[in-house]
């Protein structure tokens, strides 16, 4: 085991928080693009679809003062880790249990339409089946505001093209552990989201292979 390991390991028996090592790798780079999309104002409201450990949200309500951050997701063995971070942050909600490929009428937790400035999933699309996605922009499209954004972070392919080999590797791991998950194309995210009300608005190219992608309300269908 690595050095890296055993300390993060030692981190979590410690503080219950969980440091899942690509989350720590990309919570800055996701940061940078959230800080040049979000407006400076305060009672902003950013729900986290899949928030996993809670160490993004943890991390983004630091950067973020003026934001109010629900975490959410439908795995309960993420509770420990989520309510440790958020136990630092008074700006973080306690977690709420969403599976996102329901509606969100049918959820525990109840929220007003159109209420979300923020709406984050981060490398959730990728390892659910379709369904679940369809959810995300379903859901995204009846809470986000009608200035919010969805941001979603993860690999994907364009035009069916994927790439580099790592990716396409990485996708047969994925297929073969359950062939309803893998990699998604960045045409067929943005053809779902219309018929939700949204439209793909702007890419981001991340290290490691990884994408942004930011989906807006389409007002004009009112
Ligand atoms: C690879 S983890 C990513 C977690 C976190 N966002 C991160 O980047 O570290 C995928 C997450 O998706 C969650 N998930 C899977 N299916 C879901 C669903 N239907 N609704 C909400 N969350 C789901 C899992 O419980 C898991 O926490």
């Amino acid at each position: 085991m690595g050095l890296r390991k055993i300390i993060a390991e030692a981190y979590t028996m410690i503080t219950q928080k969980r440091v899942p090592p690509a989350a720590d790798r990309n919570k800055s780079f996701i940061y940078k693009i959230l800080k040049k999309l979000l407006p400076n104002e305060k009672n902003l409201l950013a729900l986290e679809i899949a928030s996993g450990s809670g160490l993004h949200v943890g991390y983004l309500a630091n950067k973020f003062p003026n934001i109010t951050w629900t975490p959410s997701d439908i795995d309960q063995e993420q509770w420990p880790s989520l309510l440790a971070y958020k136990a630092d942050h008074k700006n973080i909600n306690d977690p709420v249990n969403i599976d996102v490929s329901t509606f969100y009428k049918d959820w525990e937790v109840k929220f007003e339409p159109g209420s979300f400035h923020l709406i984050l999933n981060i490398n959730m699309i990728h390892i659910t089946p379709w369904q679940t996605t369809q959810g995300l922009f379903r859901n995204g499209g009846a809470l986000l505001h009608k200035d919010g954004i969805l941001v979603t972070y993860g690999p994907y392919s364009k035009n069916q093209q994927l790439t580099p080999d790592s990716n396409v590797e990485f996708n047969k791991r994925l297929q073969a552990e359950n062939p309803a998950w893998g990699i998604r194309d960045i045409n067929d995210l943005s053809d779902e989201s219309r018929e939700y009300g949204l439209y793909l608005a702007e890419e981001y190219e991340l290290p490691a292979n990884n994408k942004i992608l930011i989906f807006r309300r389409n007002n004009c269908l009112g």
